[in-house]
């Protein structure tokens, strides 16, 4: 275990014992607990109804702060502007160190978010319209996510590597009004063409979507007279102020989608009162926040962490928030200690594939700055492996940061289980313990129980609702009590295993689903499978995760071609790109191996386990293969395995 040190401890929110005695608290009487931290928060209406909620399958329904009403964008800028209207809310690094970043005050961000919202108004955008983000990590994307908060408007933000056909779908599934997107979007000193991107995705969408355009780059652009908006121009002339919309606590504040195990991706719901709750509580707890501290997020806006961290938390709790448009290794292995000791960062929040890769470089990266300023380290996405976790700890922390090891989930809105960092002593790959408000409960596959030992473990299951957690999916009520609220009955599924050792500390051990985690970004197996077979040459395709070094998990496709359709190393790069063009990068097969064959049952079922297990070159384990319809496909898979590490 490591403790924080005594230093730390004083000056922390929280220590041992009151996180002893607030977690018991929390937990005892939810609604009495949840009535006062609701108070953090600018209510228009004050809520009396603090937490209706039931697990229970065939009825869940979730609702928190219900009958209160609120904003969420006057709650991250206006409420500030009073007290701090020239306090920087968004320091702005851009992806060229050359280009000055920009320090956006609450009061300038007031005035920026107030224009966007009056061109969105002015292109018919009201309450529960939906508008999906195309963009990259700039200003505008800030100001468009709080510029739909402050109409009503439903934000759906897609990462910006995402592919035009994926971008369609989410434009599609959501029914979005408009589209905003950027001419290009600079990472790492290359150029994606996002508006290229859009027009290709608007070929397969209603034309009635309107396309917003940022001129980011100022590059040349394909312009669609009376469909593309410059939104630039049109800010400039739009008025500086615009009123906030009440909304219920309720209301949706955005749909974010996210990939499960089977099918296509989920657009999961959020809230606004209970979420802005959950997200500004963690934010503050979690990395020992106080005023005037700068905060770094490092994740891309199109991912929950960034909504939930870059924005929301940071911006309701009146922060200094870092927004990066680059990579961490642009132009050179030591960017984000670089900025780290330029903008005096206090707590630097980032996913274990980024330390993986910077500790492939070399600590001299590291020693070149001056990281000082630095209290608080915090990891996201997947297990931190002891070695990294070290790593972070000695090089980057100084051995006197304590690292928080975040566990939570796009459905959670924010922090599950993690340390809280004067409180909880750390163990290197634990998560610890459970944040205020949560229950885990670790439960035996086999029978669906609940294992009441201390030391235990199982799949990681959720007792009771906190006010983070996720509505609905957007327009599939039925889908999302199937994929959360059926297999353990009364309880929420995170879809995680889970290790709880003797202390009581839970250690996540992984998707036990057919989610895989490459490089902290969540893909399902089912739909690079899904993009696979659209293409002509194959015929069946099954999809795995692998043990990978930087990324954590890596792709492995096992692939059966058409009759005739020669195997060549050619076709092999030409099925990796067209995942990459179907999907986006982050989908790319590491590995593709030629199957002739796939285990299956009699049934017909593709036996999963037996992949995986040859995908991890771990066949001495295979279990019973004996109801394979044909056994010597296996051999011939073992024979051939693409993975020999
Ligand atoms: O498997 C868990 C893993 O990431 C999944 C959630 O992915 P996503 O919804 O994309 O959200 C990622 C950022 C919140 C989880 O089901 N995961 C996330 N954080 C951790 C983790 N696994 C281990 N340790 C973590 N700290």
């Amino acid at each position: 275990m490591v403790p924080p040190s005594a230093d730390f401890i004083a000056k922390a929110h929280i220590d041992a014992a009151g996180y002893e005695k607030m977690y018991a608290a929390s937990v005892a009487d939810p609604a009495a607990f949840w009535a006062e931290q609701g108070k953090r928060i600018d209510w228009i209406r004050d809520y009396t109804k603090v937490k209706d909620t039931t697990f229970d399958y065939g009825q869940v329904s979730i609702k928190w702060f219900e009958d209160g009403t609120l904003n969420v964008s006057a709650n991250c800028i206006d409420r500030h502007v009073a007290t701090r209207g020239d306090q920087t809310a968004i320091i702005w690094e851009p992806d060229d160190p050359k280009t000055p970043a920009q320090h956006i005050t609450y009061a300038q961000l007031l005035e920026s978010v107030s224009r966007m919202a009056n061109v969105l108004k002015a292109h018919g955008v009201g309450k529960g319209d939906r508008v999906v983000l195309y963009l990259p990590m700039i200003p505008e994307a800030a100001y468009a996510m709080l510029a739909c908060a402050r109409i009503g408007a439903i934000h759906s933000v897609v990462f910006a590597g995402f592919s035009p056909d994926a971008l369609a779908n989410r434009i599609n599934d959501s029914e979005a009004k408009v589209v905003i997107t950027a001419d290009f979007a600079p990472r790492g000193g290359k150029k994606t063409p996002l508006k290229s991107n859009t027009d290709k995705a608007l070929f397969d969408c209603s034309d009635k979507v309107k396309c917003m355009v940022v001129k980011h780059t100022g590059d040349q652009t394909t312009w669609i007279d009376g469909r593309d908006i410059d939104v630039k121009a049109e800010m400039a002339a739009a008025k500086p102020y615009c009123a906030y919309t009440e909304m219920g606590a309720e209301d949706p504040l955005f749909i974010l989608y996210t990939s499960g195990s089977t099918g296509r991706p989920k657009g999961v719901v959020h809230t606004s009162g209970g979420y802005l709750v959950y997200a500004s509580m963690t934010h503050q707890y979690t990395f020992d926040y106080h005023e005037g501290d700068v905060f770094w997020c490092t994740a891309d806006v199109g991912w929950v962490t960034g909504h939930s961290y870059i924005l929301y938390g940071p911006l309701a709790n009146g922060a200094t928030t870092i927004m990066f448009e680059g990579v961490p290794t642009y132009p050179d292995a030591g960017r984000f200690w670089e900025v780290c000791a330029k903008h005096k960062v206090n707590q630097f929040y980032t996913a274990p594939t980024a330390i993986r890769s910077l500790m492939g470089m070399g600590p001299e990266w590291v020693e070149k700055h001056d990281l000082s300023s630095l209290r608080v380290l915090g990891s996201v996405g997947e297990p931190i492996n002891p070695e990294a976790w070290n790593w972070y700890n000695t090089h980057v922390g100084k051995g006197k940061c304590p690292i928080v090891d975040t566990f939570w989930q796009t459905e959670t809105g924010g922090h599950m289980l993690t340390p809280l960092p004067g409180a909880i002593p750390t163990k290197p790959g634990s998560a610890t313990r459970p944040f205020f408000g949560v229950k885990p409960v670790v439960l035996d596959p086999a029978n669906a129980e609940v294992k009441t030992e201390t030391e235990t473990d199982g799949v990681l299951c959720i007792a009771d609702s906190w006010p983070g957690q996720m509505r609905t999916l957007w327009g599939d009520h039925e889908r999302f009590q199937e994929a959360y609220f059926a297999q353990y009955r009364g309880y929420y599924f995170t879809g995680d295993g889970c290790r709880r050792d003797a202390d009581g500390y839970y250690w996540i051990t992984g998707r036990v689903d057919d989610v895989i985690n490459v490089s902290g970004h969540r893909m399902g197996t089912a739909e690079v499978e899904s993009a696979l077979v659209a293409h002509e040459a194959v015929a069946e395709a099954a999809v795995v995760g692998y043990p990978h070094d930087i990324k954590g998990q890596g792709i492995y496709a096992y692939v059966t071609l058409m009759n005739g359709v020669e195997p060549t190393d050619a076709l092999r790069k030409e099925l990796e790109a067209w995942v990459r063009t179907e999907i986006g990068p982050i989908a790319k097969p590491d590995l593709i191996q030629w199957a002739p064959g796939l285990p299956k049952t009699r049934s017909g079922k593709i036996m999963r386990r037996i992949l995986r297990k040859i995908a991890e070159n771990d066949f001495g384990s295979l279990g019973d293969t004996s109801t394979l319809a044909d056994p010597s496909v296996v051999d011939e898979l073992i024979e051939n395995r693409m993975n020999r590490g």
